[in-house]
């Protein structure tokens, strides 16, 4: 059996920043309301007219994740493609990144968990590199949410959290022993699908898409935000502890816990809960909002870049998302 090391790390995020204030203007909200909920001062949107595409996004963070690696992408055998919104409803973009990237030919799998996406990702590409199938893989989230959210009024709950952007790792192979991915828990519970959702379009209707589903706002995603929360707070720390029990290790052995950026309170509630110093869990909610599945790998990128997440790091991330999913991975660097 191999361990899966994460070789490389890297991120982008569209140029153009979209403040708390400019929201302001496109719809009834304040900067003070979001700070004060969220965290969150700005985020970025991505440019898709002129080509800054879900998988535009993603290839960008691998390559400099292959950079990290001391890799070409040709020497990658895998992808696995973490988004809720890939350009295309088919093919996805694990098959579009590959002609940014000019790799045609190898796996690609899209992965659509949400929130969760990036653990599902990695746990999905642990798997494979463990049993022996490939040896190195591209794991990638990246997500557009701002051509898919209501930026009116109407929206403005679930409008003002989401931005743009994609992280991406390396994983390799290795035979060295408590290093990489030690170990993934991974949940979903679909009772609670309606509670953060995207109902239209979908196949369950006929036509598939119509004019009714644009008047009456079901192509937006729609949220039962105090019902997140509440399931969000309890999720994170609990699966948190329960991927550090299957791994044999303990709370105080952890540097860093790198949790899906979803709410800046949330994280402050999931920090109190665990009883972790502030400093030991990661947060950039406030430069980027929630980038779904982009989110971890974002601020893994950030994380190693100052310092954070260095060789022997314990670090744990975990997530909570739409679904509902939820899931840790706990990673030795
Ligand atoms: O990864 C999972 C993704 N989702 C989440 O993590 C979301 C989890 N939930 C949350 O983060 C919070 O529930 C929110 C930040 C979404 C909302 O915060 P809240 O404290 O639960 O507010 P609320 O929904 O109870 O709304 C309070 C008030 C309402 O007005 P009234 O009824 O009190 O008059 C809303 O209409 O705030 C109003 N409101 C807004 N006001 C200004 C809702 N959205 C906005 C807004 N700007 N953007």
């Amino acid at each position: 059996m191999y361990n899966s090391k994460i070789v490389g790390v890297g991120r982008y995020v569209p140029k153009r920043v979209v403040t708390n204030f400019d929201l302001e203007k496109m719809m009834d909200t304040s900067d003070t309301w979001i700070r004060e909920r969220t965290g969150i001062v700005e985020r970025h949107f991505a440019d898709v007219e002129n080509g800054e595409t879900t998988s535009f996004m993603g290839a960008e963070a691998a390559k400099q994740a292959l950079k990290m690696a001391g890799m070409q992408a040709g020497d990658i055998d895998f992808i696995v493609f973490a988004t809720l919104s890939p350009e295309y409803f088919f093919p996805g973009s694990g098959c579009a990144i590959q002609v940014h990237l000019g790799i045609p030919g190898i796996g690609a799998l899209d992965i659509r968990n949400q929130c969760t996406g990036f653990i599902y990702a990695l746990s999905t590409a642990d798997q494979f590199i463990k049993t022996g199938m490939y040896k190195n893989i591209l794991v990638v989230g990246a997500e557009v949410q701002s051509t898919g959210i209501d930026l009116s009024t109407a929206g403005r709950d679930v409008a003002v959290l989401f931005g743009d952007g994609a992280g991406a790792v390396v994983l390799t192979a290795t035979e060295e022993k408590d290093k990489g991915v030690i170990a993934s828990r991974l949940h979903a519970d679909g009772n609670f699908m309606d509670s953060l959702a995207v109902e239209n379009p979908g196949s369950g209707t006929r036509p598939f898409v119509n004019k009714e589903m644009i008047d009456n706002r079901s192509i937006y995603p729609k949220m039962n935000g105090r019902y997140v929360f509440k399931h969000a707070v309890t999720r994170f720390p609990e699966v948190i502890l329960e991927t550090l029990a299957a791994a044999g290790h303990s709370l105080n052995e952890v540097d860093l816990v790198i949790p899906h950026q979803a709410n800046e309170r949330i994280t402050e509630a999931v920090q109190m809960r665990l009883e972790l110093p502030r400093e030991k869990v990661f947060r950039n909610i406030h430069k980027y909002g929630n980038t779904t599945a982009a989110s971890i790998p974002i601020a893994l990128s950030e994380a190693v870049e100052q310092g954070l997440v260095k060789d022997g790091s314990l670090v744990c991330f975990a997530a909570f998302g739409s679904g509902f999913t939820w899931g840790a991975s706990l990673v030795r660097w």
